[in-house]
């Protein structure tokens, strides 16, 4: 199986819920504590152009729809689109597009904003970095992108039965560091503190306003 088979084969077979988003026990106090949390290391996105990777249900995409000015969201999964559609049928400011990350193409300079919540680890390295490439293009000028990934997993504690790449942080804080400004990293406290998991690491990273690309 390739990649991407791997990938349809796990979560095509789950059910668009909460629960199948977060993949633990307590998915719905996770989803409440760590929201909060990761809420707050985003930068305002009033009157922004945002595009959301890896969106599944839409559990964040809500949240940007409230004050951007547009909110592009995708997901590979189309039950996952359609079900994050059900959740936000109340704004207009949403499209939706149901393909894999790797697919894309956006004109230069489209978003503001660029946020992921586990994605890259469903993904080789070689295709995460050729998406840096590709989001140095999406991005404004001074844009950012935010990105939370599980890191460092120790083995006794993997989930087997999916398809994941458990990379050690030093990974994307390399990867991106050659084109973008880390401008925060750091792992998710209500993860450690209530789940006794601190393997859940974000970046928060800036391209320059005159990168050279
Ligand atoms: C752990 S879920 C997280 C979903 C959402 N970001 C959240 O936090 O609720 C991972 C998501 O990544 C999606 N995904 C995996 N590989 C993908 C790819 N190559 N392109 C787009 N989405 C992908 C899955 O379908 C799934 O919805």
């Amino acid at each position: 199986m390739n990649r991407k088979e791997k990938v349809l084969s796990f979560w095509d077979k789950l059910k668009p819920t909460l629960e199948s988003m977060i993949l633990k026990p307590d998915a719905d106090v996770m989803d409440r504590l760590e929201k909060k949390e990761l809420l707050t290391y985003l930068p305002s996105v009033k009157g922004k152009d945002v595009l959301e990777l890896g969106a599944g249900i839409g559990r964040y995409t809500s949240h940007f729809a409230l004050k951007a000015n547009h909110v592009t969201t995708s997901d590979i999964v189309p039950k996952f689109i359609e079900k994050s559609k059900e959740h936000n049928a109340a704004f207009s400011n949403i499209s939706y597009i149901a393909e894999d990350a790797m697919k894309l193409e956006f004109s230069k300079e489209k978003f503001d904003f660029i946020f992921i919540n586990w994605l890259f680890m469903f993904l080789e390295d070689d295709e995460v970095e050729h998406l840096t490439n590709k989001f140095l293009d999406w991005l404004k000028p001074d844009g950012i992108i935010f990105f939370r990934e599980s890191c460092n997993v120790p083995e006794r504690r993997r989930t087997d039965h999916y398809y994941a790449n458990y990379r050690n942080f030093h990974f994307y804080t390399r990867t991106f560091s050659k084109k973008f400004t880390l401008l925060k990293h750091d792992n998710i406290k209500n993860s450690e503190i209530h789940f006794s998991d601190p393997f859940q690491c974000f970046w928060l990273f800036q391209k320059a306003a005159s990168v050279i690309q």
